[in-house]
C-alpha cells in the first residue's frame, strides 16, 4: 500500500536535515503509529506523503503508494490523490474547516469537486457520513458552522470529510491531542471502528505511546528526524530496544499515575 524509502527532508536555504533516511511501509488495512518528541519530523513526514511540503523544504528518497511512485507526481496527480485516495485529519479541525460555510455545504462541495454527482446526491452522502461519525441530528449539523460546534464535534466533521471520498489511506496527525481525555477516547474508538469497517490503512501520528499501543499494528519511533526503532506494537511496547523508546514508556507511565497521586495529596490536606 505505502512504501517509504530513505525519505530525507532538508531546508533549501541552508541544507539543514529535518528528516533523515526514514524508511517504513504500511500494508492494506494496517495502522502504523509514528511517534516521537515535538520537532522530531512527524508532521513533515505526513506532509511529504500528501505532496504538501512547505515551499522552503525539499525532499529525496522514494515514496510509493499502491505501486505508484509518488515522487514523480506532478500537481495534477497530487490533486487526484490528496483528499481522494489519501484522507487527512489534523490536530485542529478549525484550521481545515472553512469558518464561514455550513458543514453540509463543505461536505457536499468536497464530494462534487471530485465526483460528477448532483447537489442532492452529494447532500445525501454528506448526511450518511455525518451519521457514520455519530453526529446526531443531521439536519442541524448540515446547517451548522464550525464555530457552533464543540471541538469533539468538529473533529468528527473532519473525520467525515476525510472519509467521504472513501480513501484507501488515512493520515491522522495528532487528531486527538487538542481534546479532553473523554472526548479523546471517543474519537479514538470512532476512528478504530471506521478503520476496521472500511478496511483502511492508517498512518497515525502521536506523541502518546500508550495510545499508539491501542491503535497500532506497527510503531515507528522518531527522534531528531530519524526513525530510531520500529516493529510490531507488541515488540516495541513490551521489549523496547532503543533508550529513547524506554524513556518514552517511562514518561508515559509516570504521567498516567500523577493525577491520582495529586488527588491523594489534595484529599490528605483537607
Ligand atoms: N517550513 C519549515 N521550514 C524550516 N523548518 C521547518 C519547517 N517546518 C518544520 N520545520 C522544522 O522541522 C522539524 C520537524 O518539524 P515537524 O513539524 O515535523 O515536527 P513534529 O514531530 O510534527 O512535532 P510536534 O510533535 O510538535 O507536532 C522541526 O525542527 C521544525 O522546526
Ligand atoms: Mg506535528
Amino acid at each position: 500500500m505505502l512504501e517509504v524509502q530513505k525519505l530525507t527532508i532538508r531546508t533549501k536555504d541552508n541544507d539543514r536535515v529535518l528528516v533523515r533516511d526514514s524508511s517504513f511501509s504500511l500494508g492494506a488495512g494496517e495502522t502504523l503509529c509514528l511517534i516521537g518528541e515535538s520537532g522530531s519530523g512527524k508532521t513533515l513526514t505526513g506532509k511529504a506523503l500528501l505532496g504538501m511540503l512547505p515551499a522552503g523544504l525539499r525532499m529525496s528518497g522514494e515514496l510509493s503508494f499502491g505501486g505508484d511512485a509518488m515522487t514523480r507526481y506532478g500537481k495534477r496527480e497530487w490533486s487526484r490523490v490528496r483528499g481522494r485516495r489519501i484522507g487527512v485529519i489534523y490536530q485542529h479541525p478549525e484550521q481545515a474547516l472553512h469558518p464561514a460555510i455550513p458543514i453540509g455545504r463543505q461536505l457536499s462541495d468536497l464530494l462534487r469537486s471530485h465526483l460528477p454527482v448532483t447537489r442532492h446526491a452529494a447532500e445525501v452522502s454528506a448526511r450518511t457520513m455525518l451519521d457514520k461519525v455519530s453526529l446526531k441530528d443531521a439536519d442541524r449539523m448540515m446547517k451548522s458552522y464550525p464555530f457552533q460546534l464543540s471541538g469533539g464535534m468538529n473533529q468528527r466533521v473532519m473525520i467525515a470529510m476525510a472519509l467521504l471520498l472513501q480513501p484507501e489511506l488515512l493520515i491522522a496527525d495528532e487528531p486527538t491531542s487538542a481534546l479532553d481525555v473523554t472526548t479523546q477516547s471517543e474519537i479514538v474508538a470512532l476512528l478504530q471502528g471506521l478503520v476496521a469497517e472500511e478496511q483502511l490503512s492508517m498512518l497515525f501520528i502521536t506523541h502518546d505511546l500508550l495510545l499508539a499501543g491501542e491503535l497500532a499494528d506497527t510503531i515507528a519511533v522518531m527522534k531528531q528526524g530519524e526513525i530510531v526503532e520500529q516493529g510490531t506494537a507488541g515488540e516495541v511496547l513490551r521489549r523496547p530496544k532503543h533508550a529513547y523508546t524506554k524513556q518514552l514508556l517511562n514518561c508515559r507511565s509516570s504521567f498516567r499515575f500523577a493525577p491520582e497521586e495529586g488527588a491523594h495529596l489534595y484529599v490528605g490536606n483537607q
